[in-house]
């Protein structure tokens, strides 16, 4: 299966001309890469501008609405994303989910409309440090998957991306352990292959995300059997982030 490298830039930088530098630095830092998909996910206002020569790198957006058109001043509709050559969207990010109240509903209806549109929703779920301490991660885990994916025909199902991000393990510093992530793999597996076949279990990406860097991002890989990250501060670090796919490449 592919390999997935996905760069949630978040609200940064603050300059569409640093956006510039540091997509292009990571375009030329990557231009021989060639059994990874990198993608970019920068803040809305940069796509536009950074379509235009994108080499290896893909696009993707932090979020979009759920409906296609109309009165909802502010929001982003998954249309104008698929103009701006944008091929994947965050959905579900802990960040929007805490900050700005997103529950699984909201979630689910982005989902059913990203996929519709045949665009690739990377579906975040992760439990926070209450729920790790009390033990209720796969309870979180499967009602975020379930709910997330209500309505979501197997058909449909085949463009999803699926990135576990324990919220705890979030720009913390503090990544989780592969062991941890294997199960939680397994258990996502478990999940998906119940609700659509043991080959769409198979065959839709798992992802971790949570303070990866170039020393802790192999063993995802080797160890949870993740087929991706999904990579918040490093990756506006141009050095860094090409470091963690030369050693993804590598491996
Ligand atoms: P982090 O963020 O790599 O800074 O922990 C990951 C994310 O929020 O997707």
């Amino acid at each position: 299966m592919k390999k997935f490298i996905i760069a949630n830039w978040k609200m940064n930088p603050q300059t569409l001309a640093e956006a510039k530098r540091i997509f292009n630095a990571t375009k030329l830092g990557v231009k021989n890469i060639r059994n990874i998909e990198v993608v970019i996910c920068p803040p809305f206002v940069c796509l536009d501008n950074l379509q235009q020569a994108t080499g290896n790198l893909k696009l993707g957006a932090q979020n979009c609405f759920f409906e296609e058109k109309g009165a909802f001043t502010g929001e982003i509709s998954p249309l104008i994303l698929k103009d701006l050559g944008v091929e994947y969207v965050i959905l579900g990010h802990s960040e929007r989910r805490r900050i700005f109240n997103e529950d699984d509903e909201i979630i689910n209806k982005k989902i059913k409309l990203v996929l519709k549109e045949k665009l690739k929703p990377i579906f975040c779920i992760g439990e926070n440090q209450k729920q790790k301490n009390q033990e209720k991660t796969f309870e979180v885990l499967k009602k975020q998957v379930l709910k997330g994916l209500t309505g979501v025909s197997r058909k449909l199902v085949k463009n999803l991306i699926i990135a576990y991000e324990p919220v705890w393990a979030i720009g913390s510093g503090k990544s989780c352990q592969s062991s941890y992530a294997q199960t939680v793999n397994i258990f996502l597996k478990k999940i998906i292959s119940q609700k659509y076949g043991r080959k769409t279990a198979q065959t839709t990406p798992i992802l971790y995300g949570g303070s990866v860097n170039s020393e802790n991002v192999l063993p995802y890989f080797q160890e949870a059997g993740m087929v991706g990250v999904l990579v918040g501060g490093a990756s506006l670090n141009t050095k860094e982030f090409i470091k963690i796919i030369k050693t993804v490449s590598k491996a």
